[in-house]
């Protein structure tokens, strides 16, 4: 069980610096986490939330600043220390040994070798089990991790972190490749954790995550710490305003366009089961928004413009010339370029 002694923060950081050569990715990192609450954190990329993360994780060594877990400083020199610290990381693409079970996984390297060669694969299968059925998840024990989605991977980290009992549970953008059901079968697992009473830091960019799970936000900017506060005060304008330094209006003045000619012209695209009847123009001059939920079917347009996918009705003009479906060479000839959502993994096109 997860037991707080006393009210204050589980785990805080004050100050913390860290540069890497002349790049001062921390200036002034903090964060306080309280045992039953989920205290997301925000930033623009390049913040300095993952860096902060990395301290916690024992990752980093701070060049400056105090951690203190439970009213006493401590130092971690290696990601052990901050494991043993009970103190659980789950990357946004945990690194699983593939070919190692989801309950060897879970266990691995977390028993000293000579109990662990008397505990039975039984043992370790019931525990894992045990700790799912705890998460109220669905997951065999007995799998392989090779092949486990980026969910279910995490799922895995999650239920390590459980068996270790970690107090304090570092999520570091652990959305950004999940699937719509995924994220709310997230959701229930932080609520399940913060329930417990275990301390979750949740990093996200999507504000309404944040404003969906977290109790307590705190936003960087670079490489400072600009504001806590509960987010029962706060609205997600207030907080990008904290996170930009100013309005977004000023950001992204609104410059007046006009739009000329008509290049791209995509006229009732149809690809069987994935879209239907896709109508748009995109001018000269212009920034066209395709909008829609996950899974609505806009990367699967693009990537049908582009020739990557076929269609099977409707057409695509370039300058008032046909493309011919399935083509990227012929999509290519006629100018269109595509910049893929997952650009590390897809790469420039
Ligand atoms: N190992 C490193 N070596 C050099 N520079 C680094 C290193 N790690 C981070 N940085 C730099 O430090 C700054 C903060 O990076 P960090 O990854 O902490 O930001 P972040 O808030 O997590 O951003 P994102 O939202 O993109 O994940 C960035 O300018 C980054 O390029
Ligand atoms: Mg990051």
């Amino acid at each position: 069980m997860v037991t707080t002694p006393h009210s204050g923060p589980v785990l805080s950081l004050e100050h913390a610096q860290k540069s890497f050569g002349a790049v001062h990715a921390l200036e002034d990192g903090d964060i306080e986490l309280f045992g039953g609450e989920v205290h997301g954190l925000v930033g623009e990329n390049g913040a300095g939330k993952s860096t902060l993360v990395k301290i916690l994780a024992g990752v980093h060594r701070p060049d400056g600043g105090r951690l203190v877990l439970d009213r006493e400083e401590a130092i971690f020199d290696n990601t052990k220390q901050s494991q043993a610290a009970g103190i659980a990381i789950i990357f946004q693409e945990p690194t699983l040994f593939p070919d190692l079970s989801v309950a060897e996984n879970i266990f691995v390297g977390m028993q000293p070798l000579k109990r662990f060669r008397r505990i039975d694969a039984r043992r370790m299968r019931r525990e894992a089990a045990a700790v799912f059925e705890q998460l109220g998840v669905r997951l065999d024990p007995d799998r392989l991790a090779r092949g486990l989605s980026i969910a279910d991977q995490q799922l895995v980290e999650i239920a390590k972190a459980l068996t270790t009992n970690a107090r304090v549970i570092v999520m570091d953008e652990p959305t950004a490749a999940l699937a719509t059901t995924e994220v709310e079968r997230l959701f229930g697992i932080v609520e399940a954790l913060r329930a417990r009473g275990n301390a979750v830091l949740f990093v996200s960019h999507r504000l309404a995550e944040i404003f969906a799970i977290c109790q307590r936000v705190t936003v960087m900017r670079d490489g400072r710490h600009v504001l806590t506060k509960p987010i029962d005060g706060l609205t997600i304008q207030s907080v990008i305003r904290a996170m930009v330094g100013r309005d977004m209006e000023a950001l992204f003045p609104k410059v007046p366009a006009e739009p000329g000619r008509v290049i791209l012209k995509v006229d009732r695209l149809t690809r069987e089961g994935v879209f239907t009847d896709v109508s748009f123009d995109v001018r000269s001059g212009e920034i066209v928004a395709l909008a829609g939920l996950v899974g609505a079917g806009r990367t699967e347009v693009a990537r049908a413009i582009f020739g990557i996918d076929r269609w099977d009705a409707g057409s695509v003009e370039v300058d008032g010339r046909r493309l011919p479906p399935g083509s990227p060479t012929a999509a290519m000839a006629a100018g269109i370029g595509l910049v893929p959502e997952d650009r590390r993994q897809q790469g420039l096109v």
